[in-house]
């Protein structure tokens, strides 16, 4: 069962299990999600198996976006987060990532990406789930940290086909600025 929540109705509780299943997946400790850097408008997936919590995941806005000095107007959304707590490897990322593209497709979310190192096998994963990869569009994509300009070029972009964000960006030879964290 997947239960999806947004960042406006978010308790207190679900905060603590999204970042317990975080800080399982990626076998670190830090606080991922908090009240304070929540989004309202944010989509946090909870995927469960038998009652048990298996994975979780957040879609938000990608806002603003530049391209160029021009403002995308069209929604992007990001796929955040994607976190397995549940035994690896027994489908439960995959499943998760399906349905947040179904949920996207269901509520008119034409543009989804989401950004992992390239130094990973990621590549695979999210090929697994549908998704397309493309490694040159984050040598493009800056964002402001502190004043200073990062590229993304470490990273590559996973996407869903005919997406018309990544469509348009791939015609365009332009910068793409996004916003420091999403
Ligand atoms: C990456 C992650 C979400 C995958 O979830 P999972 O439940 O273990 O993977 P699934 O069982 O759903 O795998 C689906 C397919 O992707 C493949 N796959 C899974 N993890 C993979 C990985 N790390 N690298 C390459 N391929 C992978 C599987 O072999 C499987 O292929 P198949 O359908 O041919 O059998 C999970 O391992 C995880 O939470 N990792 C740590 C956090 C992380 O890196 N998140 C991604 C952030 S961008």
């Amino acid at each position: 069962m997947t239960l999806i929540i947004l960042g406006k109705d978010i308790t207190e509780k679900q905060i603590t299990d999204f970042n317990q299943a975080w800080n399982t997946a990626f076998d670190k400790d830090k606080v991922i999600l908090d009240k304070a850097t929540i989004n309202p408008a944010d989509k946090i997936f909870f995927e469960y198996d038998h009652d048990i919590l298996v994975a979780v995941a957040r879609l938000r806005k990608i806002s603003p976006i530049y391209v160029g000095e021009v403002g995308y107007q069209e929604e992007v959304w990001g796929l955040c987060d994607v976190s397995v707590c549940g035994t690896k490897g027994r489908g439960y990322g995959k499943k998760l990532v399906l349905h947040s593209i179904d949920y996207c497709k269901h509520h008119g979310i034409k543009s989804l990406i989401g950004l992992h190192g390239k130094d990973t096998t990621l590549d695979n994963f999210y090929t697994k789930c549908r998704m397309l990869i493309n490694e040159d569009i984050p040598k493009r994509m800056t964002r402001i940290k502190n004043n200073e300009i990062l590229t993304l070029g470490h990273c590559n972009i996973s996407y869903l086909p005919k997406d018309p964000f990544v469509e348009f960006v791939k015609n365009s030879k332009d910068v793409i600025k996004v916003p420091h964290s999403w």
